[in-house]
């Protein structure tokens, strides 16, 4: 270890690692210097670029706080989140996207057929759709969490003129594995480019957009938790988020109804809805949970 070289500074650093480190541990650390060293050796990392680097880093450290984690956000915008999703989305099971740092917990309880838009302006969308397991069976006592922005593109947290959790809600399926909701159409909004992660969004061309989108945890006895979003098929972000969270199967189209009587009984806003109105029908799937 006296003379360490480019070639063996590697080695050196799994070498320092004790015989008794986790396996799991020595693996994923082995291969992170294997490839941070590989990048520094390929793109010939000069001080001045490290330096950048590593004051980005202390600036996302600077403006981090339990309600925004900038380094989170790093992950996000470089795909690094997303690519973890993908690697552990199980396969004939609806997608999972990123959680991203608007969730809260403690959501009130909305009955199947509750309304979530109450006074919020914005179209009004009938949410609607089951939770199935892989073999289509429908899926009781499943909790859905949801959450959204309001048509100014503010989640409930960010903007002081929304009640606290304005468009947020948890709700239970019953036997048929059904759930429905009234709301609002969300709407597209930038990610936080005030920080670092924005310079580098900045530096490389990059707009900081989302598509819109309706949030959703759903969690159900002996199924693997879904953390996803769903998205609609004509909004102009969809190819182009800024955190990749886009997949095929979480595309969903507004269906625009103008016939109210159509609307099933247990929708508590049946009588309310505005014409036109849209309908979103989308189903989840799970995954059974690994024994
Ligand atoms: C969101 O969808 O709430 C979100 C996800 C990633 C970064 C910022 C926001
Ligand atoms: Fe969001």
């Amino acid at each position: 270890m006296r003379s360490v070289t480019s070639d063996t500074v590697t080695q050196t650093f799994v070498d320092l690692m004790a015989p008794d480190t986790s396996p799991r541990l020595r693996f994923v650390l082995e291969r992170l210097a294997a490839h941070l060293h590989d990048f520094a050796r390929e793109t010939e990392l000069t001080h001045e670029e490290w330096r950048t680097g590593i004051e980005l880093l202390t600036k996302a450290a600077k403006i981090t706080t339990p309600e925004r984690n900038e380094f989170v956000l790093f992950s996000d915008v470089l795909g690094l989140s997303s690519l973890v999703d993908m690697i552990h989305s199980p396969q004939d099971a609806t997608n999972s996207s990123v959680l991203g740092p608007f969730h809260i917990t403690g959501a009130p309880d909305l009955p199947v057929g509750g309304d979530l838009k109450g006074d919020n302006d914005g179209d009004t969308v009938l949410v609607e759709g089951f939770v199935k397991n892989r073999a289509g069976e429908p899926i009781e006592g499943a909790a859905l969490e949801i959450w959204q922005t309001a048509d100014n593109g503010l989640y409930s947290n960010q903007d002081a003129a929304q009640p606290d959790y304005n468009l947020r809600a948890r709700q239970v399926t019953g036997p048929d594995g059904r759930y429905a909701f009234t709301t609002i159409r969300p709407a597209p909004y930038t990610v936080p480019d005030d920080g670092p992660v924005g310079t580098l969004l900045h530096a490389t061309g990059r707009h900081p957009w989302r598509p819109s989108h309706l949030h959703f945890i759903v969690e159900a006895a002996g199924y693997r938790t879904l953390v996803t979003e769903v998205f609609p098929d004509d909004d102009a972000y969809l190819d182009a988020d800024a955190v990749f969270g886009v997949r095929e199967d979480l595309i969903m189209q507004y269906q625009m109804r103008t016939d109210a009587s159509t609307i099933a009984p247990d929708i508590a806003a049946r009588d309310r809805m505005s014409n036109p109105y849209y309908v979103v029908d989308f189903d989840f799937i799970l995954a059974e949970a690994p024994e």
